[in-house]
C-alpha cells in the first residue's frame, strides 16, 4: 500500500506532512513515486491567499478522474483550508469523492480517521477547534544539510488581513529541551543548518511555565551552543516584539546567521494601524537602524502587502519610500487577498484587482532594482558559502548560500557538497551571484 501527498503553503504544512507520513509508515504504507501508483492521496492545503486555494481546487478537479479510474483510492484533504468549518462542509458537498476531511488540529487522530473512512466507505469529516503541542508523534523526515524545526505553533496577533490565527490556533511554544534534543539529533544525522520556525518567533516562551524563564533570545543562545550546528536561522520575527536582547544575542553568537526577515507589510501608519500590526513606520525604521548599527553587513528581508482595503496612492507611495529608505535585500510582495472570516474582508473600499496588480508590479520593480544594488556591494568580496548541492538549472554548477541567505553558484568540483567554503563573488545579479572558491577550505 502506497501514499502520495500534495503539499501546499508553508513549512507548517511540510512539518504536518512528515507526521502524516510517519503514521502511514507505521501502518505499513510506503511512499509512492507518483499519484498513479498511490492507494491513498492526501492534499495538505493552504488558504493564506486566494491563489493558494485555487491551486487546491484545480488539483481536486483532476483527482476526480483518478478516483473514477481507481475507486479503491482513498482521497483525503487536510491542512489549513478544512480547518475552517464552513470550508470543510463545502468541500464535503462539492467533492463527494473526498473520503476524508480533517483539520490541522486533528493530526494526532489521523490513524483513527483513516480507519473509519476505510471501514464505512462514506465521507469522514472531523475538525476540532484547538490543539495542544504534542511531542513524540511518529515522523518521516528526509534529513539533508538543512532542516526546519518548529519552535511554536499558532499565532495570537490577529493581523486583520490574516487567516493564520483562525486555522493554526492560539500561540503555543514547545519546551526548550524538546527543541534542543531535536536539534542535537539533527546534527548527529549530518544536518548543518537549522531554521527555527514560528509565525512570530519573538514571542516564543510566553505561556510556558514562568519558572522556565525562557524567551526567544535565550532559546537562540542555547541553540547556538549545540556542537556541530554550523548555521542557525529563524523565521518569522514580528517587528513589534524584536528586543534589544535578541540583537545582542545574534551579535554574540557564532552560528546564528546575520539575516533578519522582518515583515513590514506597509509603509503607511494609517494602513499599519488598520492591519493591527502594533508598530509604526517610525518604530520599524528605528529597529532597522539599530540592527544595522549593531551588525552592519546583516541582510534584511521583508513581506509587503499592496492594495490593502482603503490603501490610497499616498499610502502606497509611503510604502515605496520605505522600501527605498531601508534598501531591503529582498521583498516578498503580495497583492491583498480578502479572506472570508478576517476583519479586513469587510473593510471598505476593497481595491480593484487591476489597481492591486499595478501596485504589485511597481513594488516588485522598485524592490528588484534595490536588491541588485545591495548585491553589488558583495562584488569581489570573499564570503562564506555553505554548498548545498548541484544547481537545478545547470548540472555543471553547484549552489549554496551565504550567511545572509544569498544564493551563490560556483563551478562544480567533487566532494564540495556540505562544505563551508570561502568564495569570491565574481558576478552579481538580482536573485543570485556567481563565485569562485578561493582555495581555502574552512
Ligand atoms: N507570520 C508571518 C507570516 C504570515 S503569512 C508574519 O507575521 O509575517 C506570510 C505573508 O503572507 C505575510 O507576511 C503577509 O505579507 C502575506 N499575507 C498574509 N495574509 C495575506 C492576505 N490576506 N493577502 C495577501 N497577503 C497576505
Ligand atoms: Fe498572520 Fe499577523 Fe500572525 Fe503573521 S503575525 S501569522 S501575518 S496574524
Ligand atoms: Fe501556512 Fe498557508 Fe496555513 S501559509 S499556516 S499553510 S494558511
Amino acid at each position: 500500500m502506497k501514499y502520495y501527498f500534495h503539499i501546499f503553503g508553508c513549512q507548517m504544512n511540510e512539518a504536518d506532512a512528515e507526521v502524516l507520513a510517519g503514521f502511514l509508515v507505521s501502518m505499513g504504507y510506503s511512499r509512492a513515486e507518483s499519484e498513479s501508483e498511490a492507494d491513498i492521496i492526501l492534499l495538505i492545503t493552504c488558504c493564506v491567499r486566494e491563489h493558494a486555494e485555487s491551486r487546491v481546487y484545480g488539483k481536486l478537479g483532476e483527482l476526480a478522474r483518478l478516483k473514477q479510474l481507481k475507486p479503491s483510492l482513498v482521497v483525503g484533504i487536510s491542512g489549513c483550508m478544512p480547518q475552517q468549518a464552513d470550508v470543510a462542509e463545502s468541500l464535503r458537498v462539492k467533492f463527494p469523492y473526498l473520503d476524508l476531511i480533517f483539520g490541522t488540529h486533528n493530526l494526532p487522530d489521523f490513524p483513527r480517521l483513516l480507519e473509519e473512512a476505510q471501514a464505512h466507505g462514506g465521507q469522514v469529516l472531523e475538525v476540532v477547534e484547538e490543539g495542544e503541542v504534542r511531542e513524540n508523534l511518529p515522523r518521516v523526515r528526509q534529513i539533508g544539510l538543512k532542516a526546519w524545526v518548529s519552535i511554536m505553533y499558532g499565532c495570537n496577533n490577529y493581523c486583520t488581513y490574516c487567516i493564520v490565527p483562525y486555522v493554526r490556533g492560539r500561540e503555543r511554544s514547545r519546551l526548550p529541551e524538546a527543541i534542543l534534543a531535536e536539534i542535537r539529533e539533527l546534527t548527529e544525522q549530518g544536518c548543518l543548518e537549522v531554521t527555527l520556525l514560528g509565525q512570530n518567533v519573538n514571542s516564543y516562551g510566553r505561556g510556558l511555565a514562568p519558572q522556565l524563564r525562557v524567551d526567544f533570545a535565550d532559546l537562540l543562545a542555547a541553540v547556538d551552543k549545540v556542537p556541530g550546528m554550523q548555521r542557525v536561522r529563524f523565521m518569522t520575527s514580528h517587528p513589534r516584539d524584536f528586543s534589544d536582547k535578541l540583537i545582542e544575542t545574534v551579535f554574540n553568537s557564532s552560528s546564528v546567521c546575520e539575516h533578519f526577515h522582518l515583515p513590514v507589510q506597509s509603509g503607511s501608519n494609517q494602513v499599519l494601524a488598520r492591519m493591527n500590526r502594533g508598530y509604526t513606520r517610525e518604530t520599524y525604521l528605528e529597529l532597522v537602524h539599530k540592527l544595522r548599527a549593531a551588525i552592519p553587513h546583516a541582510a534584511i528581508t521583508t513581506d509587503i502587502i499592496v492594495g490593502f482595503p482603503g490603501e490610497t496612492e499616498q499610502d502606497f507611495s509611503e510604502t515605496l519610500d520605505l522600501v527605498r529608505e531601508v534598501a531591503f535585500d529582498s521583498v516578498f510582495a503580495f497583492a491583498y487577498s480578502a479572506r472570508s472570516g478576517t476583519p479586513a474582508a469587510d473593510f471598505a473600499p476593497q481595491l480593484p484587482k487591476a489597481e492591486k496588480s499595478l501596485r504589485l508590479k511597481q513594488l516588485i520593480d522598485t524592490a528588484n532594482a534595490i536588491a541588485l544594488v545591495r548585491n553589488q556591494k558583495l562584488a569581489d568580496k570573499v564570503v562564506e558559502v555553505l554548498v548545498e548541492g548541484p544547481s537545478k538549472t545547470n548540472p555543471d554548477r553547484l549552489t549554496g548560500r551565504t550567511r545572509t541567505n544569498k544564493l551563490v553558484h560556483l563551478d562544480s568540483e567533487p566532494d564540495l557538497v556540505g562544505k563551508l567554503l570561502d568564495v569570491r563573488i565574481t558576478r552579481v545579479q538580482t536573485f543570485s551571484m556567481l563565485g569562485e572558491r578561493t582555495g581555502v577550505e574552512r
